[in-house]
């Protein structure tokens, strides 16, 4: 079997977790004797610095043409100035949009080796396991009209909150869809109390239920529900939001993790799957070969599962992590507390290679006995 994996490594440490994702692929299609031609394309500031465009021509068609895209992260201190649509952030809503996933899959897992790394008391956080889904096309990122205007010496800007019922219904089926498969529960998350938007997600999420009688379904407001999830991590399945909540309430979930590094995501649903980490370029750990790659490793096995059907693989990177974890290896940002050995990226996306291999080698003497 044969795929094509673009990759789009990005700024800051985007390049760094992204070679430990590839290694970890590249050691998977070894074990099985699958094939992924990976080619390497342009996005965020270094694209602005090569080809004047944080999403250059070539790197869109690379990405149309493949079979699924695997992204670092994009941004740069040096762009931060510079008006939105001509940010290094440009290019990542750009190919967002251009593949057409609107179904943006952020799981939450609190593993019990790094659990003391977290801020919240262990007994808080161990055991928690959150899908959010978070809508990835709508909403405040893509809403017309908006800008900056000055009238009469007056200076305002705005952003246009804006979702039709459709966009609202084909990401609440995902979320429906994949409660099924965890532990049948949606919370839907919104601010109905005070915004319209709000309203129609609320009714189009009530309505797309009765089609999932098997699925229960309650609703918290955004402020609440950035509440409970501190509180009681552990009341949460599937997390079901609107692009910025789901923006902001996925970094708050990494604390229930430990870190943001270990965050992982799958953005479905369009033409070409986009598999990304949730953290962005960490400008002040560039450089310094200390990222936790783990939110890009996860990425890598997110797409084995979702756009190659990969389920097993897909499990094996999971597990490796998982095991890398307890066996007390880490990056620093979640090494406070949990004791083990501090270690590079690299040497983390090695360990996970290693734990793959003996995952693989385990099952086929099971299987050979
Ligand atoms: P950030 O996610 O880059 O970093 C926040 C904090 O988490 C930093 O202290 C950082 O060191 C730490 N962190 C993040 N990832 C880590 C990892 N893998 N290992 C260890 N520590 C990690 O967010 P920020 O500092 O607010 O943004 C920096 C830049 O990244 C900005 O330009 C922003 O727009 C961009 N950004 C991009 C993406 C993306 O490409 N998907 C996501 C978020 C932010
Ligand atoms: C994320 C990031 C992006 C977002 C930015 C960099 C555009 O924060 O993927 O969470 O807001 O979606
Ligand atoms: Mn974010």
């Amino acid at each position: 079997m044969g795929f094509k994996i673009t990759t789009l490594p990005g700024d800051g440490i985007g390049p760094e977790v992204t070679a430990e994702a590839v290694r970890v692929l590249q050691t998977i299609a070894g074990i099985h004797g699958l094939k992924f031609d990976f080619e390497e394309y342009a996005i965020g500031g270094v694209a602005i610095r090569e080809f004047g465009s944080p999403l250059p021509r070539t790197t869109l068609d690379a990405c149309l043409s493949s079979d699924a895209v695997l992204l670092g992260a994009v941004g740069a201190p040096e762009y931060d100035r510079l008006p939105p649509n001509q940010r290094p952030e440009a290019g990542l809503l750009l190919i967002r949009s251009a593949l057409g996933g609107y179904a943006n899959l952020r799981p939450a897992i609190s593993y019990s080796s790094i659990a003391a790394c977290s801020p919240l008391r262990p007994e808080v956080a161990a055991g928690a396991d959150i899908l959010i889904v978070r809508e990835l096309l709508g909403g405040l990122y893509f809403g017309e009209p908006r800008g900056v205007s000055s009238t009469n010496g007056v200076t305002s800007a705005s952003n246009t909150m804006r979702y039709s019922v459709e966009e609202i219904e084909r990401v609440a089926r995902v979320a429906f869809e994949a409660a099924r498969k965890r532990r049948g529960k949606v919370t839907s998350v919104d601010k109905a109390n005070v915004l319209e938007t709000s309203q129609l997600w609320r009714q189009t999420v009530i309505r797309v239920s009765h089609a999932f009688p098997d699925v229960t379904l309650d609703h918290l407001y955004v402020d609440a529900c950035a509440m409970h999830l501190i509180i009681n991590p552990r009341r949460f399945d599937v997390l079901l939001t609107e692009n910025l909540f789901g923006d902001i309430l996925s970094d708050e979930a990494a604390v229930i993790t430990g870190s943001l590094g270990m965050l992982a995501s799958a953005t479905i649903g369009g033409e070409v799957g986009l598999y990304e980490p949730v953290h962005g370029s960490a400008p002040d750990i560039a450089r310094q070969g200390i990222a936790n790659p783990c939110g890009a490793i996860a990425s890598a096995a997110m797409m084995l599962r979702h756009s190659f059907g990969l389920e097993q693989e897909a499990c094996d990177i999971e597990l490796a992590i998982e095991h890398v974890l307890e066996a007390g290896y880490r990056t620093p940002d979640i090494a406070a507390g949990t004791g083990g050995y501090v270690m590079k990226t690299e040497e983390i996306g090695e360990l996970v290679c290693q734990a793959v291999a003996e995952i693989a080698d385990m099952r086929y003497a099971y299987h050979a006995v």
